[in-house]
């Protein structure tokens, strides 16, 4: 194993923006890690299926591309069973995997692009369930020892689409398997979310198994949202952002559709794709950049746009929204 230097980064982003790695490689196995971690580089940079990140810059350092991959069962419970997947195998994989098994809890989170290894850092979610719903725990190397070290769910501290790796410990691990816990019987099949509802009627589905689930999924992800392998991007660029009553309220009194979720705190989460397309911007195009059509939540790359051009797009519809509604968006997408 020898790392390559000064390596285009356009293949192993999805919104295909133009960056270089000073040093990359590929690592197989926690082994592999450690001993790329003692060539010294520095910084040192862990990418995955880079569904998450806007490189605005050139790495200085070394990338990691985490290439370590297997799915095997560790427990097996009468009603559950635990599975660890290495932090390099394609999320969707892992989902297919599962639902071949007939193993219940990850058919909702079908489609997602990304690693097993960076499900957690953004503890990722889809249609009512969030990645902290089926975990048991993680292992990472720390980057700066090399030492292996275990998180478990409470170590995590999982918000959403957030944990203790975008906060505290940003940057600082590599996550090298994530065990999770599956139903093997008496699957809690989450359907309430309208769209998956309607799709699965359409489908012809009253009793849906796993495997509907998983493909009604499929089916919706695929009608809204654009392909990164067609048109670069990251899905949702933005969060949806969560405020106080009151200013649900004010937003009300010249939108009385306000489109809104009640949070167990009191407050309530507004869809940024719908503010965003109040101000205008669903389906504009900017450069090389652009809103989807679809949905507003997306930023996307019709071609040859760079990183700055994305955050340039990202800026100002942050700004838009912000003097429209008095709401400041934040980005869920890392930006480098
Ligand atoms: N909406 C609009 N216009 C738009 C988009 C959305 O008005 O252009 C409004 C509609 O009222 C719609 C509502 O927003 O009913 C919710 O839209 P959607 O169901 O598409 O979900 P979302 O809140 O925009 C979130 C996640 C997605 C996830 C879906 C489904 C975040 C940041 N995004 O999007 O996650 O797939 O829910 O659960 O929470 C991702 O994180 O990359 C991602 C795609």
């Amino acid at each position: 194993m020898q790392p390559s230097s000064n390596i285009s980064l356009l293949p192993y982003n999805t919104f295909g923006l133009p960056a270089k790695a000073a040093h990359f490689v590929e690592i197989q196995s926690v082994e592999e890690l450690q001993l790329a971690l003692q060539w010294g580089f520095e910084p040192v940079l862990i990418l995955g299926g880079g569904s998450n990140i806007l490189f605005t810059r050139d790495w200085p350092g070394l990338v990691v591309r985490n290439t370590i991959r297997g799915i095997e069962v560790v427990r097996r419970f009468k009603r559950r069973v635990w599975v660890r997947a290495g932090g390099g195998t394609v999320w969707h994989d892992f989902v297919r995997w599962a639902v071949q098994h007939s193993f219940g809890g990850v058919e909702n989170l079908s489609l997602i692009p990304g690693s097993v290894g960076a499900a957690p850092v953004q503890n990722i979610g889809a249609y009512g369930v969030e990645l902290k719903d089926i975990f048991v725990a993680l292992e990472a190397v720390e980057l700066a020892s090399g030492r292996r070290r275990r998180f478990g769910r409470a170590e995590c501290r999982f918000g959403y689409r957030d944990s203790i790796f975008k906060q505290a410990e940003k940057g600082r691990y590599c996550i090298t398997s994530v065990t999770f816990s599956l139903s093997l019987a008496g699957h809690r099949l989450n359907t309430a979310y309208g769209d998956l509802q309607k799709t699965l009627a359409s489908m012809g589905i009253s009793a849906p198994t796993i495997a509907d689930v998983s493909e009604a999924v499929v089916r919706i992800r695929s009608s809204k949202l654009p392909d990164p392998a067609v048109t670069g991007n990251c899905g949702s660029f933005f969060k949806n952002p969560e405020v106080t009553r009151p200013v649900l309220t004010n937003i009300q009194r010249t939108h009385p559709a306000v489109p809104h979720f009640d949070l167990p705190d009191g407050r309530v989460k507004i869809p940024a794709g719908w503010l965003i397309e109040q101000c205008g911007w669903k389906g504009k195009r900017v450069g090389n950049t652009g809103c989807y059509e679809k949905q507003a939540l997306v930023l996307v790359n019709h071609g040859g746009a760079t990183g700055a051009e994305v955050q340039a797009l990202a800026w100002a519809i942050i700004a838009a929204v912000e003097r429209q509604f008095g709401i400041r968006l934040e980005a869920e997408v890392n930006i480098l």
